[in-house]
C-alpha cells in the first residue's frame, strides 16, 4: 500500500496566510517536520527568477500550492486577465521549479467550481472537461485545469508524484467577509449579524432558498490535504467535500439561529438560482480512508465566533 512519509521532511506551503494555506500550516503542526513559507512581499510567485532562487535555496521535499488569486464573480468578471495569467503563473513556477529541484510530492489545488456548469450530479472526478464550463469563472477555470494537466504531465513524463485535489465550497477561519466580494456562508454571516445588531425586520437572502450547497469547514479540508500527501499518489484528482448538500433556505435559517437574529428571511425570487444541486461525488476519497469531521453547525458556529473575536464583522 502507498504511504508516503511526512516525518522530518519541510514542507513549502505557497498561499500561508489565506484561508487555506492558514489551515494547512495548523493542520502540519501536528506532525514533526519543518514548515516553510514566504511573505508575498518577499516572494512574488508570479516571478519566475524569484521562485526558482527561493526554492532552489530552500530546498523543500514537499510542495503543496495554495496560492492563488482567488474571487467571486464580480472579481472575475472585472480582471479576467489577472485570474487567467497570475494564476499560471504561479502554477507554471512553482510546478516547474518544484521539478528541477526534485521534490518528492506535490499538491494542486483545484476547485469544485471547475467542473463543467451542466455536471451529472453529484460530480465525480472524471466528468473534468466533459462539457462548458461556468462562463462567469472561466478565466480562473481554464487557468486551474492547465494546473491540474501540468502535474499530470510532469507524473505521465517524468514519473513525479504530483497530485492534485478539488475541495468543495469552503468556510472558515480567514475567509473573506467583504460585503460584496465573500462567498455564501461569509456573506450570510456578516448579513444576519449586521442586521441583528440594526434591529432590521427582514433579512434578504438571493434567489427561492430552494437550490442545495456542499460546504466543507476549511480545517476538515487541510486534515484531508495532509492525509492525501500521505495516502495519495494517482493521476486522476481527486474530490474532498462532505458528500452532504443543505438547501439555502436551510442553510440561512441555520445561520439565522446561530447569529441569534429574531426576525424574517425574504428569499428574493426575482434573483437567479444557478444550478439547483451541486455536490461533489467523495467515493474516492471516502474508500481512500478519509471522512469531514466538523458538522456545518458546529464549524459555522466557531467561524462566527472568529470573526467576532478578530472584530471581523
Ligand atoms: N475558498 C474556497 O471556497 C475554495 C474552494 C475550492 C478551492 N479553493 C482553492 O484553494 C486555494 C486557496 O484559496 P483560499 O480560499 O485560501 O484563497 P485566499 O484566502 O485568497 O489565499 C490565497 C493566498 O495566495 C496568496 N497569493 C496570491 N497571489 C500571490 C502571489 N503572486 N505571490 C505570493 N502569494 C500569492 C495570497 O496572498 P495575499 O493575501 O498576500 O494576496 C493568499 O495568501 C486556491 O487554489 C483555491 O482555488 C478555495
Amino acid at each position: 500500500m502507498y504511504n508516503f512519509n511526512l516525518h522530518n521532511k519541510s514542507i513549502f506551503v505557497a498561499g500561508h496566510n489565506g484561508m487555506v494555506g492558514s489551515a494547512i500550516c495548523r493542520q502540519l503542526k501536528k506532525f514533526e517536520l519543518e514548515i516553510l513559507t514566504a511573505e508575498k512581499r518577499e516572494l512574488d510567485l508570479t516571478d519566475k527568477n524569484a521562485v526558482s532562487a527561493w526554492m532552489s535555496k530552500k530546498r523543500p521535499k514537499v510542495v503543496i500550492l495554495a496560492a492563488a488569486r482567488v474571487g467571486g464573480i464580480v472579481a472575475n468578471n472585472s480582471y479576467p486577465v489577472e485570474f487567467l495569467l497570475e494564476n499560471l503563473k504561479i502554477q507554471n513556477n512553482v510546478i516547474e521549479t518544484s521539478f528541477q529541484i526534485g521534490v518528492e510530492k506535490l499538491l494542486f489545488l483545484g476547485s469544485s467550481c471547475i467542473y463543467p456548469k451542466f455536471s451529472k450530479q453529484p460530480i465525480k472526478e472524471d466528468y473534468l472537461l466533459t462539457g462548458e464550463l461556468e462562463k462567469s469563472n472561466e478565466w480562473y477555470a481554464i487557468a486551474k485545469i492547465a494546473g491540474l494537466k501540468l502535474c499530470q504531465a510532469f507524473r505521465k513524463q517524468y514519473g513525479c508524484d504530483f497530485i492534485s485535489a478539488m475541495p468543495t465550497n469552503l468556510y472558515g477561519p480567514n475567509d473573506n467577509f467583504h460585503p460584496e466580494l465573500s462567498h455564501v456562508p461569509a456573506a450570510l454571516l456578516r448579513r444576519f449579524h449586521e442586521a441583528k445588531l440594526r434591529g432590521d425586520a427582514e433579512v434578504e437572502v438571493w434567489g427561492t432558498g430552494k437550490p442545495r450547497r456542499e460546504f466543507l469547514h476549511v480545517d476538515d479540508l487541510a486534515s484531508a490535504c495532509v492525509y492525501l500527501l500521505q495516502n495519495y499518489s494517482e493521476m486522476q484528482t481527486i474530490n474532498i467535500g462532505t458528500g452532504r448538500d443543505i438547501s439555502i433556505s436551510e442553510f440561512a435559517n441555520l445561520i439565522k439561529k446561530i447569529t441569534g437574529y429574531k426576525g424574517k428571511i425574504l428569499f428574493d425570487t426575482g434573483k437567479p438560482d444557478g444550478t439547483m444541486v451541486k455536490k461533489l461525488d467523495v467515493t474516492k476519497l471516502n474508500r481512500l480512508g478519509w471522512k469531514s469531521t466538523i458538522e456545518l453547525r458546529a464549524g459555522l458556529t466557531s467561524t462566527y465566533c472568529w470573526a467576532l473575536d478578530e472584530k471581523i464583522i
